[in-house]
């Protein structure tokens, strides 16, 4: 496995996100969810679109007509090609728990954010 320096930890607040160009074409994005990191090919598996730099969204839910709930803000990933959302903390998508994209490991050490990669 081998590791790749995203940035600092304070250069990565929380609510943002850094695409790196490793992990092939595309890259990967790096997002800070609450202080911990999460990583996700930047590839959307539905057209290949550039899935890490769509909007992030809120979990949006509702239990019965004209009743929304917003839940785990900016912790879904909305493909900005044909919008569908992803799970950032997983990589699944939300309309189709089948359906996910590559996520990757990611630590923190020294202040510095790692992400690792298969060899
Ligand atoms: S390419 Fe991402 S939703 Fe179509």
């Amino acid at each position: 496995m081998s590791r790749y320096v995203v940035a600092k930890v304070e250069d990565l607040p929380p609510g943002e996100r850094k695409v790196v160009p490793v992990g092939g074409k595309g890259g990967i994005g790096v997002f800070n969810i609450n202080g911990e990191f999460y990583a996700l090919k930047n590839m959307c598996p539905h057209k290949g679109g550039p899935l890490c730099q769509g909007r992030l969204r809120p979990h949006i839910v509702s239990s019965e007509t004209y009743q929304v709930k917003y839940e785990r803000d900016n912790e879904i990933i909305k493909c900005s090609w044909h919008q569908w959302e992803f799970d950032i903390k997983t990589g699944v998508a939300l309309y189709d728990s089948r359906l996910r994209v590559r996520t990757y490991p990611v630590t923190v050490e020294k202040d510095e954010i790692i992400l690792h990669l298969e060899s």
